[in-house]
């Protein structure tokens, strides 16, 4: 494991990472089975089985990124016992902000104040960070190693916080969903400490984008998939290269990377594109190792492109394989140790954007799944498009974390209406669904465009 430059009191060499995380769910969502299959003419096995969202998160009328953020931290706050006066930064990795100037971050310092009082936090730094869906993996790097350098007992804060929205009764419309996470940061974390080594890769696409005013994303689907995959798997191999070169991960003769990875965290627009994702990279990883001959054995060899008359009909035989390759007993074992678990919450919320691959550890936290000791990888990718990998080992201390609630919240969210769902997406239903207590609200925007944000009792 790399390691901060010095060490901790108990002699201990000192990492940096993510200490203790929490979870907003908005208390409202949409069912995708029933009305809305119906409705829409979409059978409800593509929707479940083939995009794997059973509900979609969905704000209500006072809700907007800025207060879901400011409630992932409150409650990260509260269950970390954290004071304002030791957070040195928050950054918030957000497509969804309402300002093209002001950070969030100080409208998220603004409702705080409410709380802990007037100033508490005006020694913590804001940056408001944009990079489609990577942007709070970049903020976590970059935070990493202002916290190596960091030498006043500060904590840093990286929030992700995001309404992911489409036109309604276009294809990306049963993707979406909306939430924010909170990462607490710190030296000596007690959950995860990341080993420094981020494989990155960028390329300018047209997979996803949202112009200026507008308040939808523009969104070549099957385009973006690829893009997605491309992406991820680039920078895998950068990460795997540097992971050697740093002497972190050095697969032994017929090992491969993924041998020293005990679960994949992937970022999750929906639970079948992390399927497509593991499919891509073990398939690209194993191709060096025992693990082929097993593959092969079983499916035979990938095609060649010398094998086919032509271009069109490579690419038939390679999407052949691919289908193949994805229904392996070698995959499908691989999938279920080491990725299928981490979907597990966005099945009941959707794509949250930037903060999606971080409810995948929270996923795997709530399923009881990460062990002392094991190394996790995570896939960002944002689009437009960028990836970064990174690892990080989970910490003894992450066992005695309290659970993150988030079934139990699942379970008391209040399923709305189709005809709900349509005016909160068009911004036209004024009242709030479910009335607010004990949370942040817009209470207003004035004439001059300054949103206003109260807690309400
Ligand atoms: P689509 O046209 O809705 O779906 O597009 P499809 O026709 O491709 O079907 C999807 C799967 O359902 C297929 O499975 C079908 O066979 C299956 P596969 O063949 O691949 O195994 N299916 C069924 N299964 C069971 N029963 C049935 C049935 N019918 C079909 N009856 C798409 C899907 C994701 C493209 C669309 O929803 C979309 O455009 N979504 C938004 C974009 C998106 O999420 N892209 C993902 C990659 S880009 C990304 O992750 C970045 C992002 O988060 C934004 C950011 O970075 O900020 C989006």
């Amino acid at each position: 494991m790399s390691k901060a430059a010095e060490s901790s009191p108990q002699g201990k060499e000192q990492t940096v990472g993510i200490d203790d995380l929490a979870v907003y769910v908005p208390g409202l969502y949409l069912p995708l089975e029933g009305e809305f299959a119906r409705i829409r003419g979409i059978d409800p096995g593509k929707l479940i089985k083939g995009i794997g969202i059973e509900q979609m998160a969905v704000p209500d009328a006072h809700e907007d990124a800025a207060t879901m953020a400011a409630m992932s931290l409150l409650l990260l706050m509260k269950r970390s016992g954290l004071e304002p006066e030791r957070i040195g930064k928050i950054y918030v990795g957000t497509e969804s902000s309402a300002d093209e100037a002001k950070a969030m971050g100080t409208y998220v310092i603004g409702m705080l104040e409410q709380v802990y009082g007037r100033g508490s936090f005006r020694e913590c730094g804001t940056v408001e960070m944009k990079a489609a869906c990577i942007a709070t993996t970049l903020a976590l790097e970059s935070q990493s190693y202002w916290l190596a350098a960091e030498d006043e007992d500060k904590v840093g804060v990286v929030i992700a916080s995001d309404v992911a929205k489409y036109p309604l009764a276009s294809p990306g419309e049963y993707t979406q969903g909306a939430g924010s996470v909170s990462l607490l940061l710190k030296k000596n974390p007690r959950l995860l400490s990341l080993e420094q080594v981020y494989g990155h890769f960028t390329r300018d696409e047209n997979d996803f984008f949202r112009p200026m005013g507008c308040t939808t994303a523009v969104v070549n689907g099957k385009h973006s998939n690829q893009c997605y995959l491309d992406a991820v798997t680039g920078a895998f191999d950068s990460f795997a290269a540097r992971a050697a070169r740093k002497g972190l991960i050095v697969p032994a003769a017929g090992g491969c990377v993924t041998d020293s990875l005990d679960h994949i965290l992937f970022h999750i627009p929906y639970p079948r594109m992390v399927e497509y994702a593991s499919a891509a990279i073990f398939r690209h990883d194993w191709k060096g190792c025992q693990r082929r001959l097993r593959v092969e054995e079983e499916i035979g060899p990938e095609p060649g492109e010398g094998d086919y008359e032509d271009k069109a009909a490579f690419q038939a035989a390679q999407a052949d394989y691919a289908r193949r390759f994805a229904r392996s007993s070698q995959f499908l074992e691989a999938f279920s140790a080491k990725v299928k678990d981490t979907a597990t919450l966005s099945r009941q919320i959707g794509n949250i954007y930037t903060g999606s691959i971080y409810l995948g550890l929270a996923s795997l936290l709530e399923l009881d799944r990460i062990q002392t000791g094991q190394r996790l990888g995570f896939g960002a990718y944002g689009s437009g498009c960028s990836a970064l990998f990174f690892s990080g080992q989970v910490e003894a201390q992450a066992e005695d974390l309290p659970g993150l609630g988030l079934m139990k919240r699942l379970e008391e969210r209040k399923a709305i209406t189709l005809a709900d769902y349509e005016m909160l997406h068009e911004g036209k239903r004024e009242k709030s669904v479910v009335p607010p207590e004990q949370e942040f609200v817009l209470a207003g925007i004035d004439s001059q465009g300054y949103r206003h944000y109260e807690f309400v009792e």
